[in-house]
Parts: structure tokens; C-alpha cells; sequence
């Protein structure tokens, strides 16, 4: 995979040529009641760690530092066979059950309430499924008084009498996960899914008008369906829900980095589809309402496959090992939602400890994978507007995609707090790249700090042993002279410059 040319790739930045606001809650994450998640993850009162509530101390630390803003929960496949009741009220009288997606015992030690408590204590916004598959519109309604309503009527009642007087005020929810996969509990096709979403929807809404609702998309663009289910599903539901769900996993299944690396292509035409289905189903509907998109399972994952819980509770189910190219993708993934974030309004990772997440646990340890460095660079930096960015780079060949950039970049502008970030990924294996950086009207007096996340190997990945195999580095600022700054990029590597002034 050599590059075409050595001529040093050029990256224009004008800071009136935006793209659109930067959401923050495209820095989301996932927790399901599937294997360590929930149970050994968050949860863990046998833990060292576990704090008065039986929260793992060291994971709401890691978690923090991510500052996820919305936490999407229960499932996941694990939704469309729960019952709610189930995990509420008095610990000691809720139901062991055979969970049916993960084939896992399911002891309903964490539930609803538990959930807000762990939201509360890492400052994230809970969003909630409903079942689409095993329920009905009512128990989707009743979840709804039940979080929402002021006391005075059965299941607010309930609440306070399960101690939560005051209502949690949940405003975002997801009508059911993956209602298109034939894997799923209750599975629908796209007409009765629509229908029954719609139905669920407007009991919810007359609950609280002032919730936002996403309605299941596809849940993957490998499904023979995609996007024919999105439009059908949108075009009964459109006025009565805000977003549409995607879904995607991916993986570097043929162990050609090359192309893996230049997998961001590909995910952003799934953005780009789907941005076409909402615009066709808008207009072909005559409506004033808009629908955005909430890629609500995002992640690598093809390596752990072990799905089966064998009947047990907190069986170690797809615990993945991260390694720096993966951590690459992961950080391109980010820069498609800094490019896209007209249309893409939320994202959460799938999923935040465990089970295909950045953090594993033990015992009493915490291991920060691979993955968990550009989470947390994205968060802390890109605030403000997302930057319409011009790049040229010199190219490579890779056997999927044709001739690709060697570079992925995208950029961010705060204005109130007069800051702004580039972040670059440099996908080649061997070389590194030169770049200038131009600022077409505003630049930054300096560049106060670059992370960058960089090898030779891109297997490498951290272990309980060696943790600090890849993790980001610190370099010294650099002048900003003329608006302009040269720079070399090392071969597999992730960059960010944190501009000030
Ligand atoms: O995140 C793991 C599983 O992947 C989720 O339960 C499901 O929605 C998806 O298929």
C-alpha cells in the first residue's frame, strides 16, 4: 500500500465554513442487560470497587472522564422480552428469569431505578427503550407515566412508592432495538412494526408531549431490507417521532488493514442514505416536521462471538480486545459524526463496559482498551461548530474501496470559548505523511497541545499485564506562524490539535 505521491497533503480549515452545530449527544453510550455489562460492569456489590449502592467506583471514574451525555438502556435484543415491572420495587421480591436473548439468568437486581441513580451519578442523559416485541403499546405507555408523571395516578404512584417521589423526567426513547432482524424477540415486519410504533408513540406523547422519540431504522445496511424498512417505517410513523435509529457493527474480517482503515467511506454513505430516505419521506409527505438520525449502536466487533449465557447470570459474552487499528476506525467513526452532524444528532457507543467496550473488568481492576482514548479526546474537544473541511491527501490503493486518501480529518470551532480541534487520522501502515494545515481566515495563536495515538503494530492492544501498551501521547504546542503549520504524521496514528485564541 504505498502512496501514490510524497507531495505533503494539505488540510484548508475556514472557520465560516461550517457544517452545522456539533450535538453532544453524538457522545453517547450504551448499556444492556447482556453479559458483564450491567451485572460485573456498572453493577458489582461484590466488588472492592462497588460503592454504598453497589456501583463499581473505578468504572463511573473511566466513565466520567468519557463525560458521555446520553446513556441508552435496557437492550438491545435484551428489550424486546423485558418486562419493566420486573426490575422495579423492593430487590427482594423481583424475579429471576430466563432471558431469553442472551440465554442468560436475567436477576433484575438493576433496573429502572437503578439506571437513573447510575445516569445521575456520571451526569448523562438516561434514554430509554420500550419493548416493541413481548409488549404492548400499553406497557410502553405505562414506562412512561411511570418516569414522567407528577404522583397522583397508579403507576406514578408506584414510583414513589418505590422511593422516587419526584418524576426522572426521561426525554429521549427508543420504540423498540432491531424490530427488522429475524434474531429479534417479537420481530415485525416493517409495516407492522410501523403501525405499532405509531401506536406506542402516540400514548406515549399524550403522557408527555415534550418527549423525543426514535423509531427503529434498519439495523444494519447489510440487511436486505436497508433502507426499504426505513421509508416504510418513517412514512407511518413521521410525525410522531424525531429521530431514526442506525445501527452498524464492523470488523476487519479478511485481516486487510488497508481497507479497514478506509472503512469510513462506507459509513458515511450509510449516513448519506439514510439523510436521502428522511428528505425523500419529508416531502413526499408534504410535512413541516423534521426527522434526525440517532446512530443509537455503534462499534468495532467481529472477533468475540460467544453469545450463548448457558443459563447463567453475568456470563462473559463478547468481550472484545481492542487493539490500534481498531481504535483507528473508532476514530475515524468520530470524524464521520463531526461531518455529518447536520443530519446525525445522536450516537451511542455499543456498548461502555465489558461487553464490545472500551473497558473490561476484573476482580477489582479496570483496563482501559484501545478504543477508550478517542472516545475521550472527542469529548473533551470537539465543542462548538463542525468545520466543512477541504483535504487533500495523497492516496492509496486498498482492495475494497479503490484508491483512497491517506488521510481522514475533520474540525471543530468553539467560538464561546474561542477553541477549536483538528483530528487526524493518518491510515498508512508504513509511511508517514507531511501535512500543512491552512487556515483560511481565522487560525488559532497556537497549537496549546497534540494527542496523538500512535505504533508500528496494528494489533497492538492493551492487556491487564501491560496496559499502557497504546495509549495516546502528549507533545509540546506549536506556534501558529502566518496561519499556517507544518507537521509530520507517523503511519497509524490519530492526532488531535487543540487550538487556543
Ligand atoms: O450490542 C449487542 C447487540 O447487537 C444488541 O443487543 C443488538 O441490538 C445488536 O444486534
Amino acid at each position: 500500500m504505498s502512496p501514490s505521491s510524497s507531495l505533503p497533503a494539505r488540510v484548508y480549515i475556514d472557520t465560516n465554513r461550517t457544517v452545522a452545530e456539533i450535538s453532544p449527544l453524538l457522545f453517547g453510550g450504551f448499556a444492556e442487560h447482556m453479559g458483564r455489562c450491567i451485572y460485573g460492569g456498572i453493577y458489582d456489590p461484590q466488588s472492592p470497587q462497588a460503592d454504598e449502592r453497589g456501583f463499581r467506583r473505578d468504572v463511573l471514574d473511566a466513565l466520567r472522564e468519557v463525560n458521555y451525555r446520553i446513556m441508552r438502556y435496557p437492550g438491545g435484543n435484551f428489550l424486546s422480552g423485558y418486562n419493566w415491572l420486573d426490575g422495579v420495587g423492593p430487590r427482594e421480591k423481583r424475579p429471576r428469569r430466563r432471558e431469553l436473548a442472551w440465554k442468560s439468568v436475567e436477576t433484575n437486581q438493576f433496573g429502572t431505578n437503578e439506571f437513573m441513580e447510575f445516569c445521575h451519578s456520571i451526569g448523562t442523559l438516561p434514554m430509554l427503550g420500550v419493548n416493541m416485541g413481548t409488549g404492548t403499546i400499553s406497557d410502553a405507555a405505562n414506562l412512561v407515566e411511570y418516569c414522567n408523571a407528577p404522583v397522583g395516578t397508579a403507576f406514578a404512584d408506584l414510583r414513589a412508592a418505590h422511593g422516587y417521589r419526584e418524576p426522572h423526567k426521561v426525554q429521549y426513547w427508543c420504540l423498540g432495538n432491531e424490530m427488522d432482524g429475524p434474531w429479534q424477540i417479537g420481530h415485525l415486519e416493517a409495516d407492522e412494526y410501523g403501525r405499532k410504533a405509531r401506536e406506542a408513540a402516540k400514548m406515549m406523547k399524550w403522557h408527555d408531549p415534550s418527549i423525543k422519540l426514535s423509531l427503529c431504522g434498519s439495523s444494519s445496511n447489510s440487511m436486505p431490507s436497508y433502507p426499504e424498512w426505513d421509508r416504510i417505517a418513517l412514512e407511518l410513523c413521521w410525525e410522531h417521532v424525531d429521530y431514526l435509529s442506525m445501527h452498524r457493527y464492523v470488523g476487519n474480517h479478511d485481516d486487510d488493514t488497508a481497507s479497514y482503515l478506509a472503512l469510513a467511506a462506507d459509513l458515511e454513505a450509510q449516513v448519506d442514505t439514510l439523510a436521502a430516505c428522511l428528505r425523500y419521506v419529508k416531502s413526499k409527505l408534504r410535512s413541516k416536521h423534521d426527522v434526525y438520525l440517532s446512530w443509537d449502536e455503534w462499534n468495532v466487533w467481529y472477533k468475540a462471538r460467544t453469545m450463548d449465557g448457558q443459563w447463567t447470570e453475568a456470563p462473559h459474552l463478547i468481550e472484545e480486545v481492542y487493539n490500534l487499528e481498531d481504535a483507528l476506525v473508532v476514530a475515524q467513526w468520530l470524524n464521520v459524526f463531526l461531518r455529518k452532524c447536520d443530519v446525525l444528532k445522536i450516537a451511542c457507543l455499543a456498548q461502555i463496559v465489558n461487553v464490545i467496550a472500551p473497558l473490561l473488568t476484573r476482580h477489582d481492576r479496570l483496563l482501559k482498551q484501545t478504543t477508550y482514548y478517542p472516545l475521550v479526546l472527542f469529548s473533551r474537544y470537539a465543542s462548538g461548530m463542525s468545520l466543512d473541511v477541504l483535504t487533500q491527501a495523497p492516496s492509496y490503493t486498498t482492495k475494497q474501496y479503490g484508491d483512497m486518501p491517506l488521510l481522514d480529518v475533520a474540525a471543530s470551532y468553539d467560538a464561546a470559548h474561542d477553541s477549536s480541534a483538528v483530528f487526524v487520522v493518518n491510515r498508512s501502515l508504513t509511511s508517514d505523511v507531511p501535512v500543512d494545515i491552512v487556515w483560511q481566515d481565522k487560525a488559532p495563536k497556537r497549537i496549546s497541545a497534540i494527542h496523538q495515538l500512535a505504533g508500528n503494530d496494528p494489533k497492538a492492544a492493551n492487556s491487564f499485564d501491560q496496559p499502557d501498551t497504546v495509549i495516546p501521547s502528549v507533545l509540546p504546542g506549536l506556534a501558529v506562524a502566518d496561519k499556517h503549520l507544518s507537521l509530520h504524521l507517523p503511519p497509524l496514528s490519530f492526532t488531535v490539535l487543540v487550538g487556543k485564541g
